[in-house]
């Protein structure tokens, strides 16, 4: 597939900092309010997953209806929350070696972006000092449809003008990697090998990680 890598882009929770642990506490705490216990494996599923799509996800698993009006209520109460918790995020949680990679990439004239279903995305990249690393930023309120479908990705292959098969993505979540595979592009997952298994590569952080480390397959 990719002949020359030209662009590169970065899911942001979980790959950049992590923010799932806030999503966790904050999906938690609005579940108790109908009575319900969300577990740690649960939240697993919720990687990627959108914010309206997480909870009907949840109420799904809590065997409660809400009416839709209802859900917007429930989904603004967990942002709130949600937001509360991530104001404590600094430039120390970007993850090991993700400063360093995004500059040998700059060295490279290999362009980089953000492709993110969280509408929070500026917010946590403002907290983060990062933003200008950026060559361009798709985040939730760009895009109609979630992942898996590729569109969030495509967005910035459009806007920066390159090829899908010219660019790589790194991604946290099965639906994420299923979503960069959808749009022709080489998929990159950052965790654990088992969960990932439809990447092309995965890799367990960007600490010591390399542009010659991207296997690229050739054809
Ligand atoms: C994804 C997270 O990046 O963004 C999901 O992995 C989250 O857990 C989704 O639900 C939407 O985030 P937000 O910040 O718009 O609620
Ligand atoms: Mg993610």
């Amino acid at each position: 597939m990719t002949k020359k890598i030209k662009l590169c882009i970065f899911d942001l929770d979980g790959v950049i900092v992590d923010t799932a642990k806030y999503h966790y506490l904050a999906w938690k705490e609005l579940a108790k309010e109908f009575g319900y216990d969300l577990t740690k494996q649960q939240n697993e599923k919720l990687k990627g997953v959108s914010r309206v799509q997480s909870l009907k996800l949840i109420l799904q698993w809590a065997g409660v209806s809400k009416s839709e009006e209802e859900q917007k209520i429930l989904a603004a109460k967990k942002n709130e929350q949600y937001v509360k918790l991530i104001q404590s995020l600094t430039p120390n949680d970007v993850f090991p070696g993700v400063r360093e990679f995004i500059s040998e990439l700059k060295d490279n004239g290999i362009l980089t972006s953000i492709g993110s279903a969280s509408k929070n995305t500026r917010l946590i990249l403002e907290k983060l000092e990062i933003t200008g690393l950026f060559d361009y930023i798709v985040d939730g309120t760009m895009t109609t449809h979630s992942k898996p479908h590729p569109e969030v990705f495509l967005k910035s292959c459009e806007a920066l003008n390159i090829k899908p098969e010219n660019t790589v993505v790194f991604e946290d979540a099965p639906k994420g990697i299923e979503a960069a595979k959808a749009g022709g592009m080489y998929a990159i997952g950052v965790g654990n090998p088992d969960e990932l298994s439809n990447a092309d590569m995965v890799i367990s952080g960007f600490e010591g990680f390399g542009v010659k480390d991207i296997m690229l397959k050739k054809n």
